[in-house]
């Protein structure tokens, strides 16, 4: 299961709305095919290693991330496949939440096949994270928010530099991550101190571009900056509703999209009936806050980076509650690795 985990990332930034699905083919323990559901539209990753394996499927266990799918969509049921295969037993971490294509363990029983559920299940989740948000909660995106800190936690030196507080191995991370989202977001400080592109610019490439969103309750958002002139993937601003018209219209003119939006939980309801499902938010410290106070955040990428910034240098977070620590709750660290010299914790809320 975990070489099937691994495989189903390299679907990362290709698949979505689909999950990211891996498998494997046991014949008499020996991994004899491999598969993983590579592009939207394309086969899913049970089809795929019982190609790879071939004859040897026959009698052989399937191990894969996702219950197989029962229904036509864009390629036949996978249990299909698997019962012409011969395959005897099926391991699976996830049960499909999606109504549409869930049921297929409960097939392959009645067909006479050995199933069991919910190994490295947790993991399995995490890895899938904004699809089973998407299917259960539906309501707005699934959010993420993403920070690179100092050890004293800022985001920036004093003067307001934040380049580069990590290192080279943690912004291809970022590049990475960017690819698996439908919308990257910053507040309006960040876009004046930064003046990042937020597209991404490493491997894969996305199959969509993320779109790019700017939180700016008055609509100030400068017309120079990368993410107006700019525009190889649409930017959408969100204001309030009672900021200038004008100022709306002089950004539409130059091709960007303006959202009026009271508070921050009605501008994600509005983003994804404008279909964006899962939202990578890049800071600043400020937007933030404001997100994780309003209880907002699903998911919490922190990258440490191993120096200090001092008192004066940028909160990371800024306009929290103050929370009694027999009350606050702890939220589960889902994965936690080096980059290079700096550290990775991906955290998700209780
Ligand atoms: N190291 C990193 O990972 C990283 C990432 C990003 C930025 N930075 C650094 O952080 C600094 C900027 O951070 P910051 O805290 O000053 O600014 P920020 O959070 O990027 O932007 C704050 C702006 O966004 C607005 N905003 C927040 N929530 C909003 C909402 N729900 N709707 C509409 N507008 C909303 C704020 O309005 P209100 O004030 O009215 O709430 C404010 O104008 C820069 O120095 C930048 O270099 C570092």
């Amino acid at each position: 299961m975990a070489r099937a985990l691994d495989l189903a990332w390299r679907g990362w930034g290709r698949v979505a709305p689909n999950p990211l699905v891996g498998a494997v083919v046991l014949h008499n323990g020996e991994l004899v095919g491999e598969g993983w559901h590579a592009e939207y539209g394309a086969a899913h990753a049970e089809p795929a290693a019982l190609r790879a394996a071939g004859d040897r499927a026959r009698g052989a266990t399937l191990v894969v991330t996702l219950e197989p799918c029962a229904h036509h969509g864009r390629t036949p049921p996978c249990i299909d496949a698997i019962l012409a295969a011969g395959i005897r037993r099926v391991v699976i971490a996830l049960e499909d939440p999606n109504p549409i294509a869930a049921g297929g363990a409960a097939l392959l029983r009645d067909a006479g096949v050995e199933v069991a559920m919910g190994l490295r299940a947790e993991e399995a989740a995490a890895q899938n994270a904004a699809f089973l948000h998407r299917v259960r909660v539906g309501a707005g995106p699934f959010v993420a928010l993403k920070l690179a800190t100092s050890l004293d936690f800022r985001i920036a030196d004093a003067a307001g530099t934040s380049r580069w507080i990590s290192g080279m191995e943690a912004r291809e991370y970022v590049h990475w991550l960017r690819a698996g989202f439908d919308a990257v977001a910053v507040g309006l400080g960040t876009a004046r101190a930064d003046d990042p592109s937020l597209t991404a610019r490493g491997t894969p490439e996305p199959r969509v571009p993320a779109r790019r969103v700017v939180f700016d309750r008055q609509l100030e958002l400068p017309h120079g900056l990368r993410l107006v002139s700019e525009q190889p993937a649409s930017t959408i601003v969100i204001g309030e509703p009672s900021a200038p018209e004008e100022r709306a219209q002089a950004l539409e003119a130059r091709g960007v999209r303006v959202f009026r939006a009271p508070d921050a939980a009605a501008a994600l309801r509005r983003l994804r009936d404008e279909g964006v499902a899962s939202l990578l938010v890049e800071g600043g410290g400020r937007l933030a806050g404001g997100l994780l106070a309003a209880g907002l955040v699903d998911r919490f990428y922190w990258i440490q980076a191993p120096v200090w910034l001092g008192d004066a240098g940028v909160p990371a977070v800024r306009g929290l509650p103050t929370a009694a620590l027999a009350d606050a709750k702890r939220w589960r660290v889902v994965e936690r690795r080096s980059l290079g010299a700096d550290t990775l914790l991906v955290l998700d809320r209780p």
